[in-house]
């Protein structure tokens, strides 16, 4: 098969290593791809938000398969755009990927089919939604109904954060259209978890759960970031908190979307709160995570590409995945000023030292090759992804390898793990 990945990130050199080993995969491109992805796939320079020129691509270069990464594409229609043109492509139609696009929709949605979530409210009018939040109080939190890059979402501690956070969205308009509508919620305490599912329309297959680390600064303190690092298995997803999920949650949202005329088909992402009274839903992503795709690629025994073909061939029902028992950990490093203005265009050293440390794999982020050099060209930049036979042995291989890249211009957080390896009675370092 002729395979085509969409994205430039560290999910989409994860997604490129899984297809590339597969025996079913001819040729692999991928756009635009980055520096270590064109080890694995041919790069073209096409970007993921140009519908037209990706479909022209595939046409000249007789695509089969196309595997879609980030959730903008999705939202804007690539794989009914795709589908039209008889191309065959993972990932959601643009009316399922509103379970992303839209957290309006998604809120309703669930409300319908009785998913445990937030309590919530939505709203087009900045008085009405100001009264809402005077009625509720704090701590309360405000999302931006659209896809806003991981930013529209504020926590707030008190009515007066909350009351800014709408007339961010609303009034400032920080958020652009994204930010037409808020859906103002309830604040879910406990501890979060990324939960997968590969989805046909009509079958769910679970994934292996992951923890992400949004915050940029050790100890999750300072500003939300796209993630600096993640880990898998999840202790917090226990057995039984993956049955519940799965009864709860992914069943009762796959049945719903069908009946309703917009089956999904894709890789369902739920992220959760697991508190008190169990797992409740926080948001869905219509795509893998980044980085938690990295650990779960880590962690797949199976060959990918026919589990993801399976999904978009109505199959999954005949399908099983298999893992491997070992954890598996990323450490991302950014550029230094990430999630702000960070530096561009420096050189990072050391990759193939750090390559070569047992266990670990270096995937790409933003990156780009430049002559022998390779280039920082993006915020999050490298994921250190490394296995061990625990979290806490994986955690110490991807440290080390850290030591051995040699940029000065980058950073990463210290502490990837702690919780897995705090449940585990383990030490961080
Ligand atoms: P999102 O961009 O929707 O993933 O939200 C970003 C982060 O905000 C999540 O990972 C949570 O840490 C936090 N968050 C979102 N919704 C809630 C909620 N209802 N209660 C508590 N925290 C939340
Ligand atoms: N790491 C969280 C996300 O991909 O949204």
């Amino acid at each position: 098969m002729r395979v085509l990945v969409v994205g430039s990130g560290g999910r989409e050199h994860a997604l490129c290593w899984a297809i590339a080993a597969s025996p079913l995969c001819g040729k692999l491109f991928c756009a635009p791809g980055n520096a270590g992805i064109a080890t694995l796939a041919e790069c073209v320079p096409v970007a993921v938000t140009d519908i037209d020129g990706l479909l022209a691509f595939c046409g000249t270069a007789a695509i089969d398969f196309v595997v879609v990464g980030p959730e903008t594409p999705l939202v804007e229609g690539l794989v009914d755009r795709l589908a039209m043109a008889g191309i065959k492509a993972f990932g959601p139609s643009a009316a399922a990927a509103r379970l992303e696009g839209s957290k309006g929709f998604m809120k309703d949605l669930c409300a319908r089919h009785g998913v445990p979530s937030a309590w919530y409210g939505r709203f087009r009018d900045v008085e009405a939604a100001r009264d809402f939040i005077r009625a509720k109080g704090a701590p309360i939190v405000v999302k931006a109904d659209g896809l806003a890059a991981g930013k529209g979402v504020v926590v707030c501690r008190t009515e007066a954060e909350a009351l800014a956070a709408v007339d961010l969205a609303m009034t400032t308009k920080a958020f652009g259209a994204a930010g037409d509508e808020v859906v103002i919620e309830e604040f879910l305490d406990g501890e979060e978890a990324s939960f997968f599912a590969l989805v046909d329309g009509e079958t769910a297959l679970p994934l292996v759960a992951a923890q992400d680390h949004k915050a940029v600064g050790d100890g999750d303190t300072g500003p939300n970031t796209g993630g600096m690092g993640a880990y898998s298995p999840a202790p917090v997803v226990t057995p039984a908190v993956q049955a519940e999920v799965m009864e709860r949650i992914i069943g009762p949202v796959v049945r719903g979307m069908a009946a309703e005329g917009m089956p999904y088909k894709g890789v369902l992402f739920a992220g959760l709160m697991i508190g008190k009274d169990g797992p409740r839903l926080l948001e869905f992503n219509v795509r893998f995570g980044d980085p938690e795709c990295q650990v779960l690629m880590a962690r797949l025994k199976s060959d990918l590409l026919p589990a993801l073909l399976a999904a978009c061939d109505g199959q999954l029902r005949y399908f099983d995945l298999r893992w491997h028992d070992h954890a598996a950990l990323v450490v991302v490093m950014a550029a230094k000023g990430y999630p702000g203005i960070y530096i561009k265009n420096s050189e990072i050293k050391g990759l193939d030292k750090a390559a070569a440390c047992p266990g670990v794999t270096v995937l790409h982020a933003g990156t780009a090759q430049d002559g022998d050099r390779i280039l920082a060209v993006g915020g999050r930049v490298l994921g250190i992804t490394a296995i061990g036979a625990t979290v806490a042995e994986a955690q110490g291989r991807a440290y080390a390898a850290v030591g051995a890249i040699d940029w000065p211009e980058g950073f990463c957080r210290r502490d990837i793990g702690w919780r897995a390896i705090k449940d585990l009675g383990g030490h961080a370092g």
